[in-house]
């Protein structure tokens, strides 16, 4: 959480940070601030609450200058109010730090700094970082931050500028993402590529515990010893608009109508001319495939549901058993993996913090570890043994909408693979799927085309007080995302089920009007839901039931339908999702909301 960027070079430094800033605003908008260094003046303005605040702020200020730094964060250390907010400053005003992450030892550090006659001007942990710079300084910022690197335990990326080195910005990491952009005249770092794609496309990420110098002519990076250390750029293919509005209200809605090419582009490339599947980013023999006895799959909040999805898809076609694991309990329990499990860690962002320590503790266990990721270079996919990537492109609202349908796709993906190289499905079976697979992103386009009565619908759940999400098979990961995408957008308490387990606690919350959405698209299944619509409808419930194109027998028992095209029933989860996804940012774009930056949340959540 929390996003940084750093710019040196010729152009206004508060334009491109700002700019930078906005890029990065999903990974926290609690607060906003930027220093920039013009000569030896060095200037700090930030402001609690969105970034638009410090707009407000910089409208009114000028801050010439070349080199800069900024922040939007993502409280941990201190409310988020203005004093709180990044940058930080030592004592006497020359050094400026803005932090990611979490100084697990500053309460030590702030007491040391206390007795040595450092005044103390925030809650947060990172002021620590700007004051131990200004005992260490004595004329060579990096070698002041390195000294300082070795002190601090926990995670953090720092970016550090001071008045008196005014052509360099210092930045270091430990566990949590920093990248480079190396671009002509001017370079770059923030969390993400993103901060800097509307600059340059060539980046490099930087490795655990090492330190970067960046000056306008150039980049070097060092461990904690001083030691110059080489590393390899790679090419950002993104598309820079994709990361702007294009002139959708909110960024979720404009990720939804994405979601065609997401799909597209995940599968794409993968059939040989032989009609068979190939995946040569899982990295493993056909022999190391078969001696697989059981998949495990790490993930968090709607990633977690994309695994579900996988494993009806893998058991179904693989006969393996496979265990979906929200990361965050994973290591806690001392999971049995080892040599023949394949762990799959799917994330967007590729930098959850608990995905990332399950995958570390899977690895350590020896089990080979597939990323299922949207970012290349993130640390989940470096970390892992093999890393599949979800083209998606950059996703920016938070609630994750075209990453999560890639993600999707990829598991489908997978789970023919391992089908094919286990034998489990002839050539022919996996060339029909893959052909049912490729039909989908036609019929998303499609189905998007005809969400009015959806954003209709939402209007008229405004004001629920609850909603409640049914699902068999493969629709019951699909009603758990239902529910957590409403509640964490519309902040309406909103429950996922297994539609026949709402029999044993969940049917008493149902009163008078309680709307129940069902999805019951066309399955074998279906006359089980059939019943289960019949079960909460006696019980007064608003019945919407998400059914299949042309298929009547729903229409007796819902108060609302939602039609979707006909696909084959374990792939309609690519297709049920769409108005979930809708449903949930029009129902909090009716109540006010902001769809693109729900209260409390931040997309990329690097602490524990
Ligand atoms: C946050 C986001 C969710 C996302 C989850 C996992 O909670 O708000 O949209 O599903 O993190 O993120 P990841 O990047 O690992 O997929």
């Amino acid at each position: 959480m929390c996003g940084i960027v750093g710019y040196v070079g010729e152009q206004s430094a508060v334009d491109v940070v700002v700019a930078g800033l906005r890029r990065l605003e999903y990974r926290g908008y609690d607060s906003a601030g930027v220093a920039i260094l013009d000569g030896t003046t060095l200037q700090v303005e930030r402001k609690a609450g969105k970034l638009a605040n410090l707009d407000e702020v910089l409208a009114n200020r000028s801050l010439p200058g070349t080199l800069g730094i900024g922040h939007t964060r993502w409280a941990t250390h201190g409310p988020p109010n203005d004093a709180n907010a990044h940058p930080h400053v030592d004592c006497a005003g020359a050094v400026a730090v803005v932090h990611n992450g979490t100084i697990e030892n500053f309460e030590e550090l702030v007491a040391g700094l206390g007795e040595r006659g450092h005044a103390r001007r925030s809650d947060t942990d990172t002021e620590a970082v700007a004051h131990l710079v200004e005992e260490c300084y004595d004329g060579d910022l990096a070698a002041a931050v390195r000294t300082v690197c070795k002190q601090l335990e926990g995670s953090f990326v720092l970016v550090v500028a001071h008045r008196d080195e005014p052509g360099l910005i210092v930045a270091a990491r430990r566990n949590l993402p920093l990248v480079i952009g190396l671009g002509d005249g001017e370079n770059f770092v923030g969390s993400d590529v993103t901060a800097f794609i509307a600059h340059t496309r060539t980046a490099r990420a930087v490795e655990q515990d090492q330190v970067v110098e960046v000056r306008r002519t150039g980049v070097q990076v060092t461990d904690l010893d001083g030691v110059v250390v080489e590393g390899e750029t790679y090419h950002v293919d993104w598309d820079t608009d994709a990361a702007e509005k294009g002139g959708y209200e909110f960024f979720m809605l404009k990720e939804i109508q994405e979601q065609p090419d997401a799909v597209r582009d995940t599968l794409g490339g993968r059939l040989t001319p032989e009609g068979l599947l190939h995946l040569d980013e899982l990295a493993m023999s056909d022999q190391d495939i078969r001696g697989i006895d059981q998949v495990v799959i790490i993930a968090c909040g709607s990633s977690y549901h994309s695994g579900l999805v996988g494993k009806y898809a893998i058991e179904r076609w693989c006969r393996l058993p496979v265990h979906v694991e929200m990361a965050s309990e994973f290591r806690y329990r001392d999971p049995v993996v080892g040599r023949s499990t394949l762990v799959i860690a799917i994330s967007q962002s590729g930098e959850t913090a608990d995905t990332l320590e399950a995958l570390r503790h899977a690895r350590e266990q020896r089990a080979w570890v597939l990323a299922v990721t949207n970012t290349i270079g993130s640390t989940i996919s470096r970390e892992s043994d093999a890393a599949l990537y979800t083209r998606a492109g950059p996703e920016v609202a938070v609630a994750s909408t075209k990453a999560v349908m890639a993600q999707l796709a990829a598991m489908y993906v997978v789970g023919l693979y391992l089908a094919q190289v286990r034998g489990t499905r002839d050539a022919d079976e996996v060339r029909a799927h893959m052909h049912d697979l490729q039909e989908i992103p036609d019929l998303i386009t499609e189905l998007i085309g005809r969400m009015e009565p959806v954003r209709e619908l939402a209007r008229s759940l405004k004001d629920a007080q609850r909603v409640l999400f049914l699902g068999r098979h493969v629709g019951y990961p699909m009603a758990l995302e239902g529910a957590l995408k409403l509640k964490e957008l519309a902040y309406i308490s909103a429950e996922g089920f297994p539609a026949g387990e709402i029999k044993h606690g969940p049917i008493a919350l149902i009163e008078q009007g309680t709307p129940v959405v069902i999805l019951a698209p066309r399955h074998a299944l279906q006359a089980k839901l059939i019943n289960n619509i019949q079960e909460v409808r006696a019980r007064g419930a608003r019945t919407i039931v998400v059914a299949t194109d042309g298929d009547d027998s729903v229409l007796p028992y819902a108060d609302d339908v939602i039609w979707i095209p006909d696909t084959k029933s374990l792939l309609t989860p690519l297709l049920t999702i769409v108005p979930m996804q809708v449903l949930s940012a029009e129902v909090a774009a009716a109540r006010g909301l902001d769809v693109d930056q729900p209260r409390n949340l931040a997309k990329s959540v690097t602490v524990e």
